[in-house]
């Protein structure tokens, strides 16, 4: 197969960035190329400039999203950043609410809205929060939100997660799904999925008390990452939490946030 030529690579990125605000620079090259070319190569392709019509045609049979899925980054387990969800633990035994909506908005597979879950589901137990709760998870890709609702994981990525917890929300595989885990029925009932990107205009599906946007602002350039925490935070509650990555640095945004610790912010009262 031929190399990915500048021109094309280009055209790629025009694309990406157009599509999904996915900000990629000719640093990026290899790394685009690596990740495309045994997919055209599976498709039976000459190159890449194949690949680019067929993606960019009305007709490409889902292959645009195959393309998302093979150039995002969906790196994600339970519990990460673990003194967010400690945060989330000690607003909730403070302010005690009935109902409670949380909206993890770059779900990938899950795990960040079904370690949610448990979390509140425990919390549900204690009497802090009533039974009315509920998450939704939204992604640009279409693999890992099915996989989401299929809520099976590898043990690796529940590693973070509490023996009790274990214990109590997952199901360990045996025969041909040993080191598989799934999710209980009872933490799996109160999340759902959508896909949902966030560089386009979101039409109202909140408000939210707590929204998680954390490890997806690094796709974009500073731009487009200030339109999409603005957008987002269009859907949370005034006095409502709102995480970002805690490497992803001072948060962007027109939106007044007050800054509770790395990564953690509540929104302004009205
Ligand atoms: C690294 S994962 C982060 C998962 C989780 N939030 C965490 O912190 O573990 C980033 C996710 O952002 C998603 N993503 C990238 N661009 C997006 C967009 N424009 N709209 C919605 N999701 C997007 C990717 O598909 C990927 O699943």
């Amino acid at each position: 197969m031929h190399a990915l030529r500048d021109d094309t690579y280009g055209r790629i990125c025009e694309l990406m960035y157009g599509a999904i605000g996915l900000s990629l620079n000719p640093s990026k090259k290899p790394l685009v190329s690596s990740r495309l070319a045994p997919r055209i190569q599976k498709l039976g392709m000459d190159g890449f400039e194949d690949y680019l019509s067929l993606i960019t045609s009305d007709t490409d049979g889902g292959e645009f999203q195959m393309a998302v899925d093979l150039l995002t980054t969906n790196e994600t387990y339970f519990f990460r950043e673990p003194a967010h969800y400690d945060l989330l633990e000690q607003e909730l035994a403070r302010t005690r609410p009935r109902k409670l909506s949380v909206w993890s908005a770059a779900s990938s597979f899950g795990d960040e809205a079904y370690s949610t879950a448990m979390l509140l589901s425990d919390q549900q137990q204690l009497g802090r929060i009533g039974s009315d709760w509920s998450i939704l998870g939204t992604d640009i890709s279409d693999r890992v939100l099915r996989s989401a609702m299929e809520a099976v994981y590898p043990e690796d990525r529940l590693r973070n997660v509490s023996p009790e917890r274990l214990k109590r929300y997952c199901l360990r595989g045996e025969g041909p799904y040993e080191g598989l885990i799934s999710l209980h029925p009872k933490v799996r009932e109160h999340v759902r999925f959508g896909q949902l990107n966030l560089c386009k205009p979101i039409e109202d599906i909140g408000p939210f008390d707590v929204i998680f946007l954390r490890n997806v602002l690094i796709y974009f350039d500073a731009q487009t990452k200030r339109e999409v925490v603005d957008r987002v935070l269009t859907q949370l509650k005034p006095g409502g939490l709102f995480f970002i990555g805690t490497a992803e640095g001072r948060v962007p945004c027109n939106t007044p946030l007050q800054s509770l610790a790395p990564g953690a912010f509540r929104k302004a009262a009205a």
